[in-house]
């Protein structure tokens, strides 16, 4: 597991641009935590960082949002799908299962969807009112010596 304190916003953007420097097309990446936690906002890094100049918006109205930087990105927050059908209906294997970069915002609401092999970001408040705790698991062994090398 990897596990980082983020003091301010200026350290989880720097944290994202990390993150997106290793990824690769095909990784697919779950983010969960309160509302408010930075999900969002550490998504908008890991876009922005991925060479995107739009402005990125959260997709909690429209579901996904997709972007073309580096590789494709498919930018996910399911909060509101009440039914898992709606995934079916948006097509959503389209977008998992294509050679882009997958983020889902609140994965853990479809938790049998997620594909076997991905990264679980958690991220949480910490002491202070802009500090984040934030930890990967999943297949992270990998990413751990791509994070050491940075
Ligand atoms: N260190 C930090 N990392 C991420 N967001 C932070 C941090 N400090 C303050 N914030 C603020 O916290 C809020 C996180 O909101 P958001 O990313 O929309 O949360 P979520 O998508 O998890 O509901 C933003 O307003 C952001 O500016
Ligand atoms: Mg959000």
């Amino acid at each position: 597991m990897i596990s980082l304190i983020c003091h301010n916003e200026a350290a989880t953007i720097s944290f994202g641009e990390k993150l997106a420097s290793i990824l690769s097309p095909g990784d697919f990446i779950c983010l969960d935590g309160d509302l408010g936690a930075g999900k969002t906002f550490l998504s908008k890094s890991i876009i922005h960082a991925l060479g995107v100049t739009d402005y990125v918006t959260s997709p909690s109205y429209t579901i996904v949002n997709e972007y073309e930087g580096k590789y494709p990105i498919y930018h996910f927050d399911v909060y509101r799908i009440d039914d898992i059908d709606e995934m079916y209906e948006i097509g959503y294997e389209e977008y998992f299962y294509a050679e882009g970069i997958c983020l889902v915002e609140w994965a853990n609401m479809i938790s049998e969807l997620i594909p076997p092999s991905h990264y679980q970001i958690r991220l949480r408040m910490g002491a202070e009112f802009t500090s984040r705790i934030i930890e990967i698991t999943g297949s992270t062994t990998e990413l751990e010596k791509k994070l050491e090398a940075l």
